[in-house]
C-alpha cells in the first residue's frame, strides 16, 4: 500500500488501476484485473490501488480530497517533487475526472496557500457573470426568481474560472512541469475508473436531469442503471485535458475548447461569448488574516463570504469561556448558534464582488463591533431573526475541499464547485465537461432566497462580469508561523458553519481530528430562523436547546470536512470525512 497507514476506518474497493494498461478489466466489485503491458515510463501513477483511508498519520507530508484516485495522485506528485501547490493543481484536475459532481474544469473556487517562506496568498477563481448578464435574467413574468433557470441548463452558468486558477496559480508558485500535472487527469478520463456505490447513486439519480438538459449523448448516462465498481470513462474529456495540458490556460479560454463552450451555449440559449472567455481572469488576491487566541488564521476574502465571516465568528465566541463551558454544553452551543445568526444577518445585507460594492471590512471584524454585536443575545432564551437585523455602523449544498501539507511546510486549502451536484447537468458538447450552475449563488431578486435559502441584497445582486458571493472557506490556521490545521468543506452555507465548528472543536475543545470533522455538526444562517442539526445530534443537547426556545430541524448531513492537523514534531494526521468517499494519503 505504498506506505499508507492502514486503520479499521478503511474501505477498500479492490480494483488495482494501472494508468498504464492498455486493458482495464473492471466490472465489478471483487473482480481482479489484468495487466496486459508493462508500464510506459512517461506513465503516471503506479502500481495504483483504490482504497478509502479515512484517516491518515505520517511523518513528511499528507494531502486529503473527497476521492482517493485524487488523493493518489496528490501523493504522487508530492512524491515525484512537486510542492503543495503542484499537488493542488493536480488533485483538482483528477477530481474532475474522478468526482464529476463537483470535481470541475468548468466551475470555479478559492485556493488559500501557505508557503514556508512566510507568504500567505489566496488565488479567486470564482465565475463570473457573461457580458450579456442582467440583473432581472432569473425572474418571470411575475418578477419572481425562476429557480429552474438559475440551477440547470447554459444559462446558469457562470464563466468558468478554474483553468485560468489553476494556471496561475501553477505559474507563479508551482515547482513541477504543467503536463505532468494535468497527465494523470487525461489518463484517468481516457482509461476510466471504477466508481464507488455513492458515485453511481448520484448518477442514476441525476440520468434524468442529464438527459433532459443535453441533446448529445453524454459519459453520465448508460443504459442500464450504475452500480460501483462499473467503470466511467470520458474520453471527449480527455481530449479536452490534452488540449489543457499541451496549451494550458488558452487550451481552454481560446482554440477549440472555447468555441465548444461557446457552440454549446448557442444550442441552448446561454449568454458566455468567446470574448467572456478570453476577458477571464483569476485573481491573486490578499487573505483574510487575523488572530485567534494566538493562532493565526488565513482564510478566503471575498467575492467569497468565507473568512469575513469567520473572523466575525471566532471574535464573537472570543468574548465568552467556550472551553470552561465544554464541547457539547447547551450554553458554548447556544453561543455559537447566536454568532451564526448575527453574522449571517450581515453578509446578507453586506457581501458581495469588492471589485462591485464596497465592503466595510474593518467595521464588520472590528473587536468592538463584534463585542456589542454579540451582547445582545441572552443565555437560556433564543434570540429571534425578525429582531436580529444587519449591523449598522458609524461609517456611512455540491462542492469538494482539498487540503495539500508538503514536506517542506507549504500548505494549500482549495474549495471549488460546480454549485449543486453535477452544477447545470449541461455537459459541453464535444468537450465532456460538465458547466456549472453558479449564477444561482446571485441574488437572483434581492431578498429572496437561493438554493441555500441564503437571502442577499443589493450587494449580490447579477451585473455582467460581476462574481456571485461564495460560501467558501478554504482556511489554513498557522502556529508559530507554521501550519498547524488546514480545513475545508462543501455544503452551501453550511461551509462557514462547518469550519468554524471543525477549528473551534479543535483549539478551544481539544477534540481529537477525527472526532472534529465527524461529530454531527449545527448550523444556524439567520433566516430561516431554525437550528439545522444532524443525524446523530444529542438528543439531551437538542432538548436544552428546545427548551432556549430554538427550533430544531434534523438534516441528513452538514459539509464533508477535510482536514491536517500537524502538531510541531509530530506526526501529520489527515482525515476525510466519513460522510463521504473522502480520503487521505501521505508519506
Ligand atoms: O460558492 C458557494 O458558496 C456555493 N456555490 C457552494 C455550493 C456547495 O457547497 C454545494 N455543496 N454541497
Amino acid at each position: 500500500m505504498n506506505g499508507l497507514m492502514m486503520n479499521n476506518n478503511t474501505k477498500s474497493y479492490p480494483f488495482p488501476i494501472r494508468f498504464c494498461v492498455t486493458t482495464l478489466l473492471c466490472a465489478a466489485l471483487g473482480t481482479t484485473y489484468a495487466q496486459t503491458r508493462p508500464a510506459p515510463e512517461e506513465q503516471t501513477i503506479q502500481p495504483y490501488h483504490y482504497t478509502i483511508q479515512k484517516d491518515t498519520q505520517v511523518a513528511h507530508a499528507c494531502v486529503v480530497s473527497a476521492h482517493p484516485l485524487a488523493s493518489e495522485v496528490g501523493r504522487w506528485v508530492l512524491q515525484q517533487g512537486g510542492n503543495a501547490v503542484d499537488a493542488a493543481v493536480a488533485m483538482q484536475l483528477a477530481l474532475a475526472v474522478v468526482y464529476p459532481a463537483a470535481g470541475n474544469i468548468g466551475g470555479g473556487g478559492f485556493m488559500v496557500i501557505h508557503l514556508n517562506s512566510g507568504t500567505n496568498t489566496v488565488f479567486d477563481y470564482r465565475e463570473e457573470a457573461p457580458g450579456k448578464a442582467t440583473r432581472n435574467m432569473f425572474l418571470d413574468s411575475l418578477g419572481n426568481p425562476d429557480s429552474r433557470l438559475s440551477l440547470y441548463g447554459a444559462l446558469s452558468a457562470g464563466i468558468p474560472g478554474t483553468v485560468a486558477g489553476l494556471w496561475q496559480a501553477w505559474k507563479k508558485y508551482g515547482h513541477l512541469p504543467w503536463r505532468m500535472l494535468v497527465q494523470p487527469a487525461v489518463d484517468l478520463a481516457r482509461q476510466g475508473f471504477c466508481i464507488t456505490a455513492t458515485e453511481a447513486r448520484w448518477l442514476n439519480e441525476s440520468r434524468k436531469d442529464f438527459l433532459q438538459y443535453n441533446q448529445r449523448p453524454v459519459a453520465f448516462v448508460k443504459s442500464m442503471p450504475w452500480k460501483a465498481g462499473d467503470t466511467l470513462r470520458q474520453p471527449e474529456l480527455a481530449e479536452t485535458l490534452i488540449q489543457i495540458r499541451d496549451h494550458g490556460r488558452k487550451g481552454f479560454y481560446a482554440g477549440r475548447v472555447a468555441r465548444q463552450i461557446v457552440q454549446t451555449m448557442q444550442h441552448h440559449h446561454g449568454l458566455i461569448t468567446l470574448r467572456d472567455l478570453r476577458q477571464y481572469r483569476a485573481f491573486e488576491r490578499q487573505p483574510v488574516i487575523f488572530d485567534y487566541k494566538g493562532y493565526t488564521i488565513v482564510s478566503v476574502p471575498p467575492p467569497s463570504a468565507g473568512g469575513i465571516m469567520l473572523q466575525q465568528l471566532l471574535g464573537m465566541v472570543s468574548f465568552y469561556p467556550l472551553a470552561q463551558w465544554g464541547y457539547g454544553s447547551p450554553q458554548a452551543t447556544q453561543l455559537m448558534i447566536e454568532a451564526e445568526r448575527r453574522s449571517y444577518a450581515d453578509r446578507a445585507r453586506y457581501l458581495g464582488d469588492p471589485d462591485f460594492v464596497h465592503i466595510p471590512v474593518s467595521q464588520l471584524t472590528s473587536m468592538d463591533y463584534l463585542r456589542q454585536r454579540i451582547s445582545s443575545y441572552t443565555p437560556g432564551k433564543a434570540s429571534r431573526s425578525e429582531d436580529i437585523q444587519s449591523g449598522h455602523f458609524t461609517e456611512s449544498e455540491e462542492t469538494t475541499h482539498l487540503c495539500v501539507l508538503d514536506a517542506e511546510g507549504n500548505a494549500v486549502s482549495v474549495t471549488y464547485t460546480l454549485n449543486n451536484l453535477y452544477g447545470s447537468k449541461l455537459v459541453v458538447e464535444g468537450a465532456g465537461f460538465l458547466l456549472n450552475d453558479e449564477m444561482d449563488d446571485f441574488s437572483a431578486k434581492p431578498g429572496s432566497p437561493n438554493l441555500y435559502g441564503l437571502t442577499g441584497g443589493e450587494a449580490n445582486a447579477i451585473a455582467p462580469h460581476k462574481r456571485m458571493l461564495s460560501s467558501m472557506t478554504p482556511t489554513i490556521v498557522l502556529k508559530n508561523e507554521k501550519p498547524y490545521l488546514i480545513t475545508g468543506t462543501p455544503g452551501g452555507s453550511t461551509i462557514i458553519t462547518s469550519v468554524f465548528q471543525t477549528i473551534v472543536n479543535i483549539l478551544d475543545f481539544h477534540l481529537s481530528p477525527h472526532e472534529a470533522v465527524n461529530n454531527p455538526k449545527f448550523h444556524h444562517q439567520w433566516l430561516p430562523d431554525v437550528v439545522y442539526v444532524e443525524k446523530g445530534f444529542p438528543d439531551s443537547l437538542a432538548q436544552a436547546l428546545q427548551a432556549m426556545g430554538y427550533r430544531l430541524v434534523e438534516r441528513e448531513a452538514i459539509g464533508r470536512t477535510e482536514l491536517i492537523v500537524h502538531p510541531e514534531g509530530e506526526p501529520i494526521i489527515g482525515v476525510g470525512d466519513h460522510r463521504g468517499d473522502d480520503s487521505s494519503a501521505g508519506y
